[in-house]
């Protein structure tokens, strides 16, 4: 969050990440599981050309599992390594390190067969803003603070740290950008309420949320704010707004449900994930 990416910005991430590809076996690449695709850099094939990847999808527990079931199996059918996680729960680091050693085998035994002596892998990860590249790192490196921040491409003091006798890790990030061309991948990424993107109002946000919760999580709204949406009621969306004002106790405003704190309460739950599991986007959204 709070990095404007200037077209300068992102050729130094580029360049700084190249440059680090020599030196690594595999890339773990995180994406946000609440929206799989709109939250994954636009040009990480070119730049880490043919590099072993795994495709990480963090925040497990705020989506919806059977849509990052879906999300993983789509990206292990078009060829990548692929698995969801929470990284708040130590116990998944261990299956991401298990995962990247099944990835790297055939080059490790190659290299064996080779007569080259046994070494450990080295990894490294990347991603956009916010998708969780600091708490792995830091938690791997068994430190509490971020040392990375949100820098554009990599910062200079790296250093490799030893995690498992077979297995290394760069200590900072390769932090890239968002996709920006399109707007429903802008919206998607707003929604995560990590990135700030102005490309839509929120109140414009909050009726395509409200529609869209109506239509895929009805349980949700209901469990959460008692609320059931009638879409064909042409009156559906006031009555919304005075319904959660209502049920959250928001005070009147002028006499008047005050909208923009509704607005505010639901896009806070959303953003922390107490609105329940819930993914922005479908596999079948894919285009490229
Ligand atoms: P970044 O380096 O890629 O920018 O992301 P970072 O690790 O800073 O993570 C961004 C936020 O997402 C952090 O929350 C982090 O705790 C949270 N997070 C990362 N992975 C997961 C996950 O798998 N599940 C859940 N529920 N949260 C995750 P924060 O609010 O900034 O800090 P805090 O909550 O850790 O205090």
């Amino acid at each position: 969050s709070g990095i404007n990416w200037f077209p300068g910005h992102m050729a130094k991430a580029r360049r700084e990440i190249s440059e680090r590809m020599k030196v690594i076996d595999i890339v773990i690449e995180l994406v946000d599981s609440r929206a799989p695709y709109s939250s994954k850099n636009p040009m990480l094939n070119d730049i880490i050309n043919q590099k072993p990847r795994l495709i990480v999808l963090t925040k497990k527990d705020m989506s919806d599992d059977e849509k990052t079931k879906q999300w993983v199996h789509y990206y292990e059918s078009i060829g990548y390594q692929a698995m969801s996680v929470n990284l708040k729960n130590f116990n998944e680091y261990q299956k991401i390190i298990e995962k990247c050693r099944k990835v790297l085998k055939p080059k490790m035994d190659k290299e064996k067969a080779r007569g080259i002596k046994p070494r450990a892998i080295r990894a490294m990860v990347l991603g956009i803003p916010n998708v969780g590249k600091s708490t792995f790192i830091n938690k791997l490196a068994n430190r509490k603070a971020t040392v990375t921040g949100n820098k554009p491409g990599v910062t200079k003091a790296q250093q490799i740290i030893r995690v498992a006798k077979d297995f290394e890790l760069f200590d900072t990030p390769g932090v890239l950008w968002p996709k920006f061309e399109d707007e429903h991948i802008a919206r998607n990424i707003a929604l995560l309420g990590s990135i700030k993107q102005d490309i839509l109002p929120l109140d414009d946000l909050f009726v395509y949320v409200m529609t869209y919760l109506t239509k895929y999580y009805p349980d949700l709204l209901k469990e959460r704010y008692g609320l059931e949406i009638d879409l064909d009621d042409s009156d559906w969306l006031l009555k919304a707004f005075d319904h959660i004002a209502q049920k959250r106790k928001i005070k009147l405003l002028r006499g008047e449900t005050d909208y923009d704190r509704v607005i505010q309460l639901v896009f806070s739950e959303i953003y922390d994930g107490s609105i329940g599991k819930v993914t922005w986007e479908d596999y079948t959204c894919v285009k490229d």
